[in-house]
């Protein structure tokens, strides 16, 4: 639909963003893109991603998206910059860890972030780091294998690699921690089990949420659909697991 909203990632991640934005525009015609048939997007090179993030964009111009949430740190690593450039007629709001508000609020003046390889790889990490983050210790975790996780459903799996990767963090005094990959989000819980009483979890989805209806206040009614370069099926069972106030009105195609 012509002036419509789109939105991607990987896989599931983005979702958490999804249901952040339906949650102020709820009548808003959305497309979302779940690159499924290329995920994990953090375990790839910046190049490949960056290749990926144009494929998709193009389809959600296609299919009339005025306005591209890219729902992924990671191809927000890669490629956020070369969209804008690429497509200048579409608004874009991409995802960069939420290390300023961590940094305005860490009373241990150490805070943890968990993002994927490619995010870290990105030059995006480094300034915003560099900007909002030079006084305090940032300690930073790739967490392989994660996303996947999550992608399958896999809660056993899951809850170790939560264990490996949130414990060392907490070991170096981390009062806040930023969730990196909108992967993580379904995760919140169990981070914050292991992380402790004393540790915050910052989450930027609704921020960016946020950001999305103050640039199209006024966004098209229309219907909500998904889209996966993988297997529809398997796309329909992960959304009524993790999203499933989307899982009876939606319809999942493949592209
Ligand atoms: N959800 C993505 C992110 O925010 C990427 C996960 C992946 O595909 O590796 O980085």
């Amino acid at each position: 639909m012509i002036g419509s909203i789109g939105v991607f990632d990987s896989g599931v991640g983005g979702l958490s963003v999804l249901a952040e934005i339906r949650r102020l525009l709820p009548d808003a015609a959305i497309t979302y893109v779940a690159d499924q048939a290329h995920a994990p997007y953090g375990e790839r090179s910046l190049v490949d991603v960056r290749r990926r993030a144009e494929a998709v964009t193009a389809l959600l111009v296609d299919a009339g998206a005025a306005l591209v949430v890219v729902a992924c740190n990671s191809a927000s690593a890669a490629a956020l910059h070369h969209l804008r450039r690429r497509f200048p007629e579409i608004a874009f709001v991409g995802m960069e860890p939420a290390v300023k508000p961590a940094a305005a609020s860490t009373r241990t003046r150490a805070i943890g972030v968990l993002a994927t390889e490619a995010t870290f790889q990105g030059t995006l990490f480094a300034s915003v780091v560099d900007r909002h983050a030079s006084t305090v210790a940032v300690v930073a975790r790739a967490c392989p294998g994660l996303a996947t996780a999550v992608e399958d459903g896999d809660d056993l799996r899951a809850r170790q690699l939560v264990s490996a990767y949130v414990g060392p963090l907490v070991d170096r005094g981390v009062d806040t921690i930023v969730l990196g990959c909108t992967h993580y989000s379904f995760l919140a819980t169990d981070i914050a089990a292991v992380a402790g009483d004393g540790v915050t979890i910052v989450d930027p989805a609704a921020a960016v949420a946020r950001r999305v209806a103050m640039l199209l206040p006024a966004a098209p009614a229309g219907p909500l659909r998904f889209v996966t370069t993988g297997d529809p099926e398997r796309f329909a069972q992960q959304l009524r697991r993790l999203t499933p106030q989307f899982a009876g009105a939606a319809k999942v195609t493949a592209s």
